[in-house]
């Protein structure tokens, strides 16, 4: 690996409600994810038991090699009413957690939203289909950024803004008919926009060498044959998944043909004045990638468009094959991939082919804050897992970065697969596992 340079930051990433556990110790109140995982898939009240082992597993972190970790701060334990009074104890958890890592000269990476909304906004405003988020949100920031930002160099805003849209259902945000449900959805993304861009802002004014992004779901989109008619449906989901929120976190702007289609399927969100310039000011300095897989898609016949508006409700990122998604496209399987026990297809040079749509275009640095296979495994009789499959799909992605920094000279500064430690999956429990570590507790 020696084409990687000397700097580049080898991490491992989690998320607070996937593996803290604790989850109403020491002031802490509950978010919207502590409802919404089905107790017979795993409990995150107790999760990987983070909260109470943090040393332990910064210990083997550092046995790992690790350099850098991404981890999320539970908003519900800093300001347990969503706004207002700070929780000390929670201040002084994440305190303990940095101080620990920088003892082992593991930089933290912090995710200040992933999906863990606290309940009470929830029930008050709706959460982020409200405005009303938005001082809440910059309010938690600003905390955030007093507290940690002498030790903390890298931020990530809003972890997979994408999929939150993609999936309205996976986070269990709304509720309604199909069209109320896709002006929601565009709704909740335009104010989602705005909380990054206000926290980017409010970063580079209290914090002036740190460095924020978004964490960003991708996966590229290839057409099912050269038919045109199939390379368009490509290069509109390719819109739709990926470019609309590109546009968005590093031009500041709305991708005209995205305007267009929020125009004419009337899910055009308020845009009141000044947001744009917001938007615009709130520009990141760096983008962060979750990627797990590609997608493939052919075209809608005419037929089929009289089912405009399906919407994935099936909780999972994976191919949706023969949904139509918004009437733009249909997932496909690709034959020339093999899948996961989620069918998510693996396409390692598929990161490569990301990595370089994103980079070509954009030229910001790059950041893997996401990237790992999800396997039901077994354990052995010693509680062993014997992943080879695991350690080649992390080896086959490597290679694809080394080859996108080395021949096509793109610029990423570090790789954070997930995850550090077997945790909770969103939509699985701890069925799902993704853990780099080969033991398992
Ligand atoms: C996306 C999310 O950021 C994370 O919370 C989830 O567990 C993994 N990817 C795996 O699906």
């Amino acid at each position: 690996m020696s084409a990687f340079p000397g700097n580049f930051l080898w991490g491992a990433a989690t998320a607070a409600y996937q593996v803290e556990g604790a989850y109403l110790e020491d002031g802490k109140t509950l978010s919207v994810v502590d409802e919404s995982i089905a107790p017979e898939y795993a409990d995150t009240s107790i999760a990987s038991d983070h909260y109470h082992r943090f040393k332990e597993d910064i210990r083997l972190m550092k046995e790992l090699g690790l350099t850098a970790y991404r981890f999320s701060i539970a908003w519900t334990r800093i300001l347990p009413n969503g706004r207002g009074e700070i929780n000390q104890s929670g201040i002084d958890f994440y305190n303990q957690l940095i101080d620990e890592l920088l003892k082992n000269e593991i930089e933290p990476i912090v995710t200040i939203y992933h999906f863990d909304l606290p309940v009470i906004l929830q029930n008050e405003y709706g959460g982020f289909s409200s405005r009303k988020i938005i001082p809440d949100f910059i309010e938690y920031c600003r905390v955030l950024f007093e507290q940690f930002g002498d030790r903390v160099n890298y931020w990530l805003t809003i972890n997979e803004q994408s999929n939150m849209f993609l999936l309205p259902y996976l986070i269990s945000f709304a509720e309604g008919s199909e069209q109320s449900l896709l002006k929601q959805k565009y709704e909740m993304n335009h104010i989602m926009t705005l909380a990054h861009a206000s926290a980017v802002r409010l970063c580079h004014k209290l914090l002036p060498d740190a460095k924020i992004g978004p964490a960003l779901g991708v996966s590229p989109i290839y057409p099912k044959t050269c038919d045109p008619k199939d390379v368009l449906a490509a290069e509109k989901a390719e819109e739709l998944r990926n470019t609309f929120f590109l546009e968005l976190y590093c031009n500041g702007q709305y991708l005209p043909s995205m305007l267009a289609y929020m125009k004419n399927h009337d899910c055009m969100p308020t845009i009141e004045e000044g947001d744009i310039s917001l938007i615009k000011e709130g520009k990141c300095d760096f983008l962060g990638l979750n990627y797990y897989d590609s997608k493939t898609v052919e075209h809608v016949t005419e037929l089929e468009r009289g089912r405009e508006l399906v919407i994935n409700k099936s909780g999972e990122a994976g191919s949706t094959e023969k949904e139509v998604v918004e009437g733009i496209y249909k997932g496909c399987t690709n034959p020339y991939l093999e899948k996961n026990d989620w069918d998510w297809e693996i396409d390692p040079e598929g990161l490569r082919i990301t990595l370089n749509r994103i980079y070509q275009r954009y030229q910001i640095p790059l950041l893997i804050t996401e990237n790992g296979l999800g396997a039901i495994d077994t354990l052995t009789e010693e509680q062993q897992v014997h992943d080879e499959y695991r350690i080649e799909y992390l080896k086959k992605h490597l290679e694809q970065i080394q080859v996108a920094i080395t021949e096509d000279n793109v610029d990423v500064f570090g790789f954070c697969p997930w995850s550090f430690i077997d945790l909770i999956s969103t939509t699985s429990g701890f069925r799902k596992r993704f853990e780099v570590r080969s033991d398992s507790r």
